[in-house]
């Protein structure tokens, strides 16, 4: 998708847009196609998880500093952190779905929740490619859980378009990328793959491919 038909998308919103920004390298080329938008009210933000990689942190502030821009961090409440780690210990989150599920509700799911009221739309660097949980994604949903536009201008990029693109405009890339990681979560949940290996073997790999959701991005929209 070019800027422009992001800008035609983007002008029919009325009220704040807001961009999930999750150091990856989807989320920078979104981010930098919706910033020659001339949006009036836009927040990026990203979800703090308290388990990401140092890399991550590094690229915060390049990212800040690239484009100019600040990006919100959203944490998990303290409390619900301390019952969890109380409750699963440090690898609880590998026994099980269910104890898996809990700790990206409790450091994802409800912090987007909050990251999300008040938003017309939220922007994503979801692709289709990625998933076959992604395989029906459209450019733009109506995301009925949160009442909101939910825009994926790279719905339909490939891998080469996306890091193409990077180059291209030679964006702040992750250094993970160069150590083998092709999909970027939280240091416990993802770990760099083989060549020829699936983009998201890394992430969860001790779960079916189908199970391979954080919560974040619930299909049952319309579009
Ligand atoms: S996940 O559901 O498996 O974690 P994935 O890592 O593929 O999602 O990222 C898809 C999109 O979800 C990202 O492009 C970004 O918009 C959003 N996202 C995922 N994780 C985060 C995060 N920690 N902070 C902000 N946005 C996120
Ligand atoms: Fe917890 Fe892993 Fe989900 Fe991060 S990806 S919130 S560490 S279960």
């Amino acid at each position: 998708m070019s800027y422009k038909l992001l800008k035609q998308i983007t002008s029919k919103i009325n009220g704040k847009i807001a961009l999930s920004f999750s150091y990856q390298a989807e989320d920078t080329a979104a981010l930098h196609l919706l910033l020659q938008c001339n949006i009036k009210s836009l927040e990026v933000f990203t979800l703090d998880t308290g388990k990401l990689f140092e890399e991550c942190e590094n690229l915060h502030k390049q990212t800040e500093e690239f484009f100019k821009i600040s990006i919100k961090r959203y944490l998990p409440k303290s409390d619900d952190v301390k019952n969890l780690e109380n409750q699963l210990g440090e690898w609880g989150i590998r026994e099980s779905l269910q104890n898996r599920h809990l700790c990206c509700h409790i450091r994802k799911v409800e912090p987007l929740e909050r990251a999300l009221k008040g938003k017309s739309a939220w922007v994503t660097g979801l692709r289709a490619a990625q998933s076959v949980t992604r395989n029906e994604l459209k450019i733009v949903e109506y995301d009925e859980k949160f009442n909101l536009f939910k825009i994926n201008p790279l719905a339909f990029w490939s891998d080469d378009e996306l890091f193409d693109y990077i180059k291209e405009y030679n964006l702040p890339l992750n250094p993970l990328y160069a150590k083998g990681f092709k999909s970027i979560g939280c240091k416990p949940c993802t770990r760099a793959v083989n060549e020829g290996e699936d983009i998201r073997a890394g992430r969860w790999w001790w779960e079916n491919p189908e199970h391979k959701e954080c919560g974040l991005h619930i299909r049952g929209t319309r579009g």
